[in-house]
């Protein structure tokens, strides 16, 4: 994000809240960033007839930092939603642990929100009481009719909080959605390619968005994404998860993390740079595509165009 753009949206949100810039939202949550933390995860999914047991995750062990945003690349079916479902608490590791803040994330961890690719809203409530819904508990009526309203200014849905999800587009549906994850003050904000189901323009918008968001509200977030650039664009650090080689012909059950790196360069960058173009050349090559963009092992004459994550 650029520094003119964070300046506003956090003048923006503080004028909102009638209070300092920064985060101004300290009546409704936590206000604090916290670190996750993956020790030696493993994820295994029980037999069921005729299936065998299912190794999706091993060994996964990272700690994301307070405020940090880490972006979760992998190809399709890998184990990206099932890692931030464990993170969030909605599923359970079969080894290892996960904890927020220091402690073990047991069940649904209120700590955290969840935005998901869709925006999940409820037909018959307006914008406005759609993100009124991620407030958290006990808040009191003022302080939430204030956070909703600071939230809707925040993501542009101002003039739209009264209408219901059918007569909004799906971009916007999409920033609804995100002001209703931040409604909870989240320390830990889950996105589960929370774009991928948006239009190319509308997508870089959210990008933009999610920056000026996370500079007015540093909470720490962990994006799963299947594109590259966004992960390139939003992220501090990215990782891929994949199957680790452990013979010429034989990969270990279950996905880890194959490729850790960190992003350089502050927000917004510079799509063209060289530096980024290198990096995104090392993740295509990790998630198995070359330099001409094919597929390995699908032969290119078939001209079917073949996007294996
Ligand atoms: N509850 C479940 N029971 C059995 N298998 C599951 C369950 N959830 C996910 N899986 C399997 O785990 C694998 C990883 O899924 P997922 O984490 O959704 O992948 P990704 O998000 O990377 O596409 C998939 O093969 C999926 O079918
Ligand atoms: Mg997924």
């Amino acid at each position: 994000m650029s520094a003119s753009t964070a300046t506003t949206t956090s003048a923006r949100l503080a004028a909102a809240a009638g209070g300092a810039p920064g985060r101004a939202r300290a009546a409704t949550g936590t206000d604090a960033a916290f670190a996750v933390e993956f020790a030696r995860l493993g994820r295994t999914f029980a037999a069921t007839a005729p299936a065998s047991a299912r190794p999706v995750l091993r060994d996964v062990s990272l700690t994301v930092h307070p405020g940090e945003v880490l972006a979760i690349l992998g190809t399709s079916g890998c184990g990206k939603s099932t890692l931030l479902r464990i993170a969030g608490g909605l599923d359970s590791p079969s080894a290892g642990s996960v904890q927020i803040d220091d402690s073990p994330v047991t069940e649904f961890d209120t700590r955290c929100a969840v935005g998901f690719q869709e925006p999940r809203l409820l037909p018959w409530r307006t914008v406005a009481a759609n993100v009124a819904l991620g407030l958290p508990r006990g808040t009191t009526r003022h302080a939430g009719r204030a956070c909703v309203a600071e939230l809707l200014e925040l993501v542009g849905l101002t003039a739209f909080a009264g209408h219901r999800p059918a007569a909004i587009s799906g971009g916007m549906a999409q920033r609804a959605s995100l002001a209703r994850a931040l409604a909870r003050n989240p320390g830990v904000l889950l996105l589960d390619e929370p774009f991928g189901a948006l239009d190319a323009l509308t997508r870089l918008k959210m990008q933009d968005l999610l920056l000026d968001v996370h500079a007015a509200a540093p909470t720490t977030v962990l994006l799963v994404t299947h594109d590259v650039d966004e992960a390139l664009q939003l992220a501090d650090r990215i990782i891929l998860l994949g199957q680790e080689q452990v013979a010429p012909d034989a990969a270990a059950p279950g996905a880890t993390i194959v490729q850790e790196l960190t992003v350089p360069g502050n927000r917004p960058r510079d799509r063209g740079s060289a530096e980024l173009a290198e990096l995104r050349g090392r993740l295509l090559a990790g998630l198995g595509i070359d330099r001409h963009g094919d597929a390995r092992g699908v032969a290119s004459s078939t001209g079917i165009p073949h996007f294996p994550y």
